[in-house]
């Protein structure tokens, strides 16, 4: 929550910034803009998406109208153990951690304007529900997401939220995994996007990084246009695996180290196809 102006209300927020989503208060017009928005990125889905993605958003049924999370959370919880929480936007790092920590994945409850139908600065509840909660019920990614929210709270201890925040964005938001079929993309971030699924997928100008910890926790990066560079991973199970030993050696080794810019190759980097 750096932003200096936040557009939802915070007003009724809980100490843990929950809020109530109020499904019955959307209008027509918003259920509408979200079928618009969920019918163009669920045709990339076929081509650019990871199987796990695919696979859990034909199993949510969620193209017809801005999802009822309580509902959604009823289906996942049996499946996983995450539930959905409604929230007015983004949220304080200790509160958001926190939620991850429990399984719980905030998801905020507004919906982005028509004339921002194309790009938003902000996550909306379509990039939120759309990126994010269809992985929730793949089980190896569910275990990681939970872990990560743990890493976030001890981060903070050891002020290094700015390298896991960098693991986050080319994980969680803009990661690329290799599948049988080649390249997909499992971030949030693309899989939201009009635009930044081909970009990122069969775009000739991105590097594509093998995964590598070091280099992403390296990694400075834009949230205000297409990435420079992309990580690769081979699947969940490595994610979790590669992401389970203590952290705390690499954070006190790489905060004397200066931040790299994406779109400057290194000596020792692995590009990958
Ligand atoms: N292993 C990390 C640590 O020790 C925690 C973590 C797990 C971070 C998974 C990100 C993802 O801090
Ligand atoms: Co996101």
């Amino acid at each position: 929550m750096k932003e200096a102006v936040l557009r939802g209300d915070y007003s009724r927020a809980g100490p843990d910034y929950a809020v109530e989503q109020d499904w019955a208060a959307y209008t027509g017009a918003e259920h509408a803009l979200y079928r618009r928005l969920y019918a163009r990125q669920s045709a990339l889905v076929p081509r650019y998406a990871c199987p796990e993605f695919e696979h859990a958003l034909a199993g949510l049924d969620a193209g017809q109208a801005i999802p009822d999370f309580s509902a959604v959370s009823r289906r996942l919880r049996p499946v996983t153990g995450w539930e959905i929480v409604p929230v007015p936007g983004l949220i304080p790092d200790e509160a958001f951690f926190t939620h991850l920590a429990a399984r719980r994945f905030p998801v905020t409850v507004w919906l982005r304007t028509q004339a921002e139908f194309d790009y938003i600065v902000e996550p909306d509840v379509f990039h939120d529900f759309f990126g994010h909660v269809p992985l929730l019920f793949d089980p190896a990614y569910a275990e990681h997401l939970c872990e990560y929210g743990k890493g976030g709270l001890k981060a903070l201890r050891l002020g290094a939220l700015p390298m896991l925040a960098r693991l986050y964005w080319y994980t969680i938001e803009f990661g690329l995994v290799r599948t049988e079929r080649g390249l997909r993309a499992y971030g949030a971030g693309l899989l939201s996007s009009g635009g930044e699924l081909a970009h990122a997928i069969d775009g000739p100008a991105p590097r594509r990084f093998a995964f590598d910890l070091e280099r992403m926790m390296r990694t400075g990066y834009a949230i205000d246009r297409y990435q420079d560079a992309y990580f690769v991973i081979e699947g969940f199970a490595h994610l979790l695996r590669d992401t389970a030993p203590d952290f705390a050696p690499l954070y006190a080794r790489l905060r004397q180290l200066p931040v790299l810019a994406a779109d400057v190759p290194l000596p020792g980097d692995h590009i990958v196809g």
